[in-house]
């Protein structure tokens, strides 16, 4: 991930939001009580933890990632903007680690993946090892591509290349296996199809019996 982003993230912010949609309607779903804890899982520059931040100033804010540029420059970011007493970092594969060693916290009242899902390949395992660390009482969380249904055809095969180029490979089984995993946690679903169908914003509530 470090040569996909080495020169890139000196331009991530400016030109993603055009492009990685829908990542303020999950800050806004996360809906989180005073004290809580937050933990975003390839968090890239910050961004994301930023905008958390000031939504929700009396949470307790972490995310991992696995490239060092991406983390380099989402400590400078979060030192600007004078977090860094609320946001911890640390460099992880979201596939399998340990936050109780990196954090001090081993379970979270939110967890989220914002568009790296469709960057992680085994994904199902970063997704399965989020619900590990949410709480029972908590959610999970998830922002990313959809499958672009109801955009013109060219625009989805455009799009398709677009990603491809940037080692994004959205899966059209997304949905169907978060609700797999989610049941066998007991865990209701919610999924939103946006713009389109460009992006797919689901939310993987608490354990029903929690
Ligand atoms: C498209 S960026 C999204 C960044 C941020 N979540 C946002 O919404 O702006 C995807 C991020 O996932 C990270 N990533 C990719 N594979 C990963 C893995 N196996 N473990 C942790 N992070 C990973 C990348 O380094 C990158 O920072």
């Amino acid at each position: 991930m470090d040569d996909v982003y080495r020169y890139q993230r000196h331009i991530y912010d400016a030109s993603r939001k055009f492009y990685l949609l829908g990542r303020d309607r999950l800050i806004d779903a996360l809906n989180p009580s005073d004290d809580m804890h937050i933990l975003e899982i390839g968090c890239g520059t910050g961004r994301n933890l930023i905008q958390t931040a000031a939504a929700y100033p009396n949470v307790h804010l972490y995310g991992v990632d696995i490239s060092h540029a991406m983390l380099d420059t989402a400590n400078q970011q979060i030192t600007r903007a004078g977090l860094k007493a609320h946001v911890q970092l640390a460099q992880a594969d979201a596939r399998d680690f340990d936050p109780g060693s990196l954090f001090g916290q081993s379970r979270f009242d939110r967890v989220f993946f914002s568009f790296s899902l469709s960057m992680i390949p085994e994904w199902q395992r970063a997704l399965q090892h989020g619900l590990r660390l949410t709480q029972d009482t908590g959610s999970l969380h998830v922002v990313d591509f959809g499958q672009q249904e109801r955009l013109p055809k060219w625009a989805k095969t455009c799009l398709g290349v677009w990603l491809r180029w940037f080692h994004v490979h959205p899966d059209p089984r997304l949905i169907d296996i978060i609700e797999s995993e989610a049941s066998l946690d007991h865990r209701p679903v919610q999924v939103q199809s946006l713009y389109r169908d460009y992006t797919w914003l689901i939310e993987i509530s608490a354990k029903q019996d929690a």
